[in-house]
């Protein structure tokens, strides 16, 4: 039995042309993937961001970089899209447009069938020099924690193509970002704090725009002014609105 609020949503979405879904750790938590904010299993409550997650970092101590985002690279590779993924890739198949702006360099989304993907802070299955940013190619043998592979070009260490604290984000994909979120007529805001900037402003550029703008998450503290509040889990939540919006589809 849906909520009245999970109605409302459902019946935004049937009559929306313009869809825009802005995910975060959150959507893949389902997956086994850790969040960032949890107290106690996200990342940020057992490291701190400034070790591993900045420019500065990779000067200080590559190798420990470079082990991090191996580690998560070869989790992410392992875990499988959950019902929250696979929902909003069926979204996509039903409402003409539908623009997925994700804050997760997972690659999850992809992996359940969503296309045009915007992935705001880059992609840890890719790699590029850490002084020149000339793309490199993973190899399966440079894959390993234990080794950590050099640019044929200049020679300048490997480093995860995401987005560190303090660098600025892919201006393309944060231009598509700020105009799917102008433009759409519904937005739905999943597992993600919103905390972090830019990313974090694309809910309030919806609503200030006019579009009916929605959270999925199971933490109260994530409400957004303005917007509706659906409390729970994106893997219950989701595939729970897309039934209720359009019954008879499979
Ligand atoms: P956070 O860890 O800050 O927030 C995750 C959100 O997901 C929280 O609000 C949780 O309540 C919610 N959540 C947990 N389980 C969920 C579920 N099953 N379904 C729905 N929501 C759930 O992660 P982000 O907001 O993505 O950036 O963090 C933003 C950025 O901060 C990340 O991209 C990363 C991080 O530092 C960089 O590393 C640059």
């Amino acid at each position: 039995m849906l909520s009245d609020t999970e109605m409302q949503v459902a019946q935004a979405l049937r009559q929306a042309k313009r869809v825009t879904v802005l995910t975060g750790a959150g959507i893949s938590a389902e997956s086994g993937l850790p969040t960032f904010r949890d107290p106690l299993t996200g990342y940020w409550s057992k490291f701190r961001p400034a070790d591993l997650a900045t420019p500065v970092a990779f000067r200080r101590d590559p190798e420990l970089v470079w082990r991090w985002y191996c580690e998560r690279r070869s989790a992410a590779r392992a875990a499988k899209p959950n019902a929250g993924h696979l929902a909003i890739t069926k979204l996509q198949s039903i409402v003409p447009d539908v623009t997925i702006v994700t804050q997760n360099v997972d690659g999850l989304h992809q992996a359940a069938g969503s296309t045009g993907v915007i992935e705001l802070h880059g992609s840890i299955h890719s790699i590029r020099c850490f002084d020149r940013d000339h793309a490199m190619d993973l190899n399966q043998e440079d894959d390993s924690p234990d080794r950590h592979p050099a640019c044929p070009q200049c020679g300048s260490l490997a480093r995860p193509g995401v987005v560190w604290f303090g660098e600025m984000l892919p201006d393309e994909a944060l231009a598509r970002s700020i105009a799917a979120a102008s433009a759409c007529d519904v937005m739905l805001v999943v597992g993600t704090s919103g905390i972090v900037q830019p990313a974090a402003s694309l809910g309030s550029r919806a609503l200030t725009h006019g579009a009916f703008v929605a959270v999925v998450n199971p933490d109260p503290r994530s409400v957004m002014p303005g917007g509706l509040f659906l409390e729970g889990p994106a893997g219950t939540v989701l595939p729970g609105i897309l039934e209720a919006a359009w019954p008879d589809s499979k």
